[in-house]
């Protein structure tokens, strides 16, 4: 029988762009068009099983073996640095973290950087290679009102198009790290059906390359 490989896609707006990359390089799954709350699919004649997870749970899935591979932001890859293999660059959900404040923002460098975010790992780890001392602020959401509120000097967060932080009388500081939707997969299921993922990454990467 033909290995099933199982898919961990996030579920949304970038989910929902990724499955078409599957799709084209010929990994359909029609019953996942279908608009009902069910979060798993399958195409036997395909050899795929789909299911939707939050975007942040991807990676629990794929390290943990309950799926074969997935699609998770570079962002949650760096923050939780699962035990995974990095297949691919999607090129999709392109974005990029960031530290921000408010305008008028001017470091101290005698006084502890107060750094509010919902990522602690990178945030942590990008002051410590400036050895720079912080105090870490950890956030589920809304990071931005932080400064403006004065619990912390700057945020390490995601800007994508920018609009966030400019509705909100912020601006950048400086970049961080790129960030985009990358293939990973399990790193047993990457040697016990190396065949399976090698040929859905390369039919992938063919679509990226013929879209320019
Ligand atoms: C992210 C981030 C910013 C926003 C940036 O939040 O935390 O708030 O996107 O995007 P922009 O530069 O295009 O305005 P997200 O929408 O991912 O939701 P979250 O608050 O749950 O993290």
């Amino acid at each position: 029988m033909k290995k099933m490989l199982n898919i961990a896609l996030p579920k949304g707006r970038l989910g929902e762009k990724v499955y078409a990359m599957f799709e084209q390089a010929g990994f359909e799954c029609p019953s996942i068009k279908e608009n009902s709350r069910k979060l798993i699919f399958e195409n036997e004649e395909k050899g795929v099983r789909y299911f939707w997870v939050k975007p942040s749970d991807v990676a629990i899935y794929v390290e943990r073996g309950a799926a074969d591979i997935g699609v998770a932001g570079k962002d949650i890859l760096l923050e939780y640095e699962p035990d995974v293999y990095e297949l691919l660059d999607l090129g999709v959900g392109v974005c990029r973290m960031a530290v921000a404040a408010k305008k008028d923002f001017r470091d101290d460098t005698r006084k502890t950087l107060k750094v509010a975010t919902k990522f602690t790992n990178i945030a942590r780890n990008y002051y410590s290679s400036l050895g720079r001392d912080i105090d870490i602020i950890h956030l589920n959401g809304s990071i931005e009102i932080a400064p403006i509120l004065g619990l912390s000097d700057v945020i390490v967060d995601i800007v994508e198009t920018g609009t966030t932080l400019k509705e909100n009388d912020l601006c950048v500081v400086e970049t961080v790290v790129p960030i985009s939707a990358r293939l990973i997969a399990n790193k047993a299921s990457f040697k016990f059906a190396s065949y399976e993922i090698e040929n859905l990454k390369n039919n992938i990467a063919e679509i990226i390359r013929a879209k320019g």
